[in-house]
Formats: C-alpha cells, structure tokens, sequence
C-alpha cells in the first residue's frame, strides 16, 4: 500500500499543499498520497499515535498547532528549537522528529536576488508572528550587518528578538513609524504580517515612500500573488520577490525529509501560481 503524507491545521480547506505535493509524488513516481485534515488541538495526540503506527507516514503541520504539536514528538531539530514551531514530522525508526521548513525554504526564495555576500545588508522585518521568527532566524543564520524588526506592538518584535537572537547579533526593534522613517537605509524589506491579506488587498503594512532605491523587497502573502505592497515597491523601481516561492521551498523541503528525493521546485511553483490564477 502507498505511504500517506497530510496536513494537519484549521482551516485547511483552501491549503494548496495536497494539489502540490501529489503531482510531486506522482512525478517523481513515488506511491503515496497527501491529504489535507482539519484537526483542532484536542486531536493532536491522535494524529501523532497514527504517526507512530504507520497510518500515516509524515505530516506537514499549521496554523494553529505549529508550537502545541512539538509537546508529542520525540526530538526537535535545532531550526525548528530556534524558531520555536514545527511544520514538520517525520518518523525515524521509533522515533517521531519535528522540523521547521519554513525559515529554510524562505531563505531559498530570497537569496538568488541578493548579493552574495550578505555580510553588509541592512534588513527590516515588519511582523513578529510565528512566520516573521522563521523570516528573522534564516537572517541571522545567514549572517546580516544589522536585522531590525518592525511591529504594531512593539513589545512583540522585542521579545521576538530576545528569544532568536541567541549569537547577541546586531539587532533591534522598533515602532511601524519609526520604520517609515529610516526605511531608505534598508536594503531589504519584509512584510511577514497578515497586512494585505486576500480580502483586504488594499491594505500596506508600511507606507514606502522613503524606500531605497534597488531594495529588495519581498512579501511572504501569496495570495494575492502581488500585494499593494509589492506593487507599490515595484513602482518605486525596487526588486520584489512575491510569497509563492516560499511556499513551494518549504513544501519542497518537507518532501525532501519524507522521502529523500528532491521534487522539482519549478514544476511545483506553476502548479502553485495556476492554482492562484496566475
Ligand atoms: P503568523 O504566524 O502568520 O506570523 P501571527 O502570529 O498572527 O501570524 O502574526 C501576525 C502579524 O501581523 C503580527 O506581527 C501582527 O501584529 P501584532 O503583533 O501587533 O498583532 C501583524 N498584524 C496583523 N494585523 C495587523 C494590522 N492591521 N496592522 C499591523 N500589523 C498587523
């Protein structure tokens, strides 16, 4: 019989992850299916004994369980102990591993539009959500001169730091307004904020009038493919790098520890931008 691959999260109905990962499986003729099941937190020890017997053979994990779910796996890989979540589980022998895909895969999206040293960027994040922590660790893993997180509550992107921050790189947090203020010393700019989010699609999480020239800016939302932000940086003549491709790497990824075959990424993005109209 076939392995069986899912996702557990709520909601999960509009997840594009079943229609992505079952063409990978088929293309790269592996017998396996992936399904999507929506789950709530009283039903995450079930999901990890059907782990353990082998009624399913990996899953990925999301909003809301990415944190609780690490509470019935056996070890934690260091990315995923870093970040704090998991959206990943693999079964090893006995054991049940948790990984986190999703600063990786992120950082798979971004790195052919910087420059290959990293060592002298400037970096702004606004967000300090669990997606701006995988954002925020794929930077200091790569090493950055400076990583400053912006937040609506600023509190948050303190904290945020305080916990990631575990080299004392060079970092700080600040207010959405002090970002708009010193943006055109960015190189980078992030939204990992819910900010413009299909059906508020008017909406920017930071004004971009003060943005450098040739920044790169980038959006992990994909849905709309390109947001106002990313429309609006691409008029001020910056890079902008659209959600999409973080969403196939960090797939990709998780498909990689399943299975141990590397799906073809590009034929996963089409599938992904078709299915967004794109
Ligand atoms: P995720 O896990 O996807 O990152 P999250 O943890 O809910 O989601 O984080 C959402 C982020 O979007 C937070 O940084 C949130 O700001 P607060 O920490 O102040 O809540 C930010 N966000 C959501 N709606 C926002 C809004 N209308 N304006 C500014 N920031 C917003």
């Amino acid at each position: 019989m076939g392995k069986r691959f899912g996702l557990i999260g709520h909601p999960v109905e509009h997840s594009m992850s079943p229609v992505m990962h079952n063409d990978a499986f088929r293309s790269c003729q592996i017998d396996a299916t992936y399904e999507a099941f929506d789950v709530g937190a009283g039903d995450l020890e079930e999901v990890a004994e059907k782990l353990r017997s082998g009624e399913l053979d990996g899953v990925n994990v999301t909003i809301p369980h990415k944190v609780a779910i690490m509470n019935f796996l056996d070890e934690i890989d260091r990315d995923a102990e870093v970040i704090g979540a998991v959206n990943t589980i693999v079964r090893r022998g006995e054991k049940l591993i948790g990984y986190n895909t999703d600063g990786a895969g992120y950082w798979e999206s971004l790195v052919s539009y910087l420059p290959h040293d990293t060592s002298a960027l400037n970096v702004l994040v606004i967000g300090a959500g669990g997606a701006s922590r995988a954002v925020c660790a794929a930077f200091l893993n790569a090493g950055v001169a400076h990583l400053v997180v912006a937040n609506r509550t600023e509190e948050k992107a303190a904290t945020l730091l305080n916990l990631i921050n575990t080299k004392q790189q060079s970092t700080e947090a600040c207010s959405l307004a002090e970002a708009k203020t010193k943006l055109n010393q960015f190189d980078v700019v992030i939204n990992t904020s819910s900010v413009g989010m299909s059906p508020h699609t008017d909406q920017l999480p930071l004004s971009l009038d003060n943005l450098k020239k040739d920044a790169v800016v980038s959006d992990l939302i994909y849905n709309p493919m390109e947001t106002a932000f990313l429309k609006e940086a691409k008029a001020k003549g910056a890079i902008t790098v659209n959600g999409v491709g973080m969403f196939v790497n960090q797939g990709a990824l998780s498909f990689e520890h399943w299975t141990g075959v590397k799906p073809d990424r590009s034929r996963m993005t089409n599938i992904v931008t078709n299915k967004l109209g794109g």
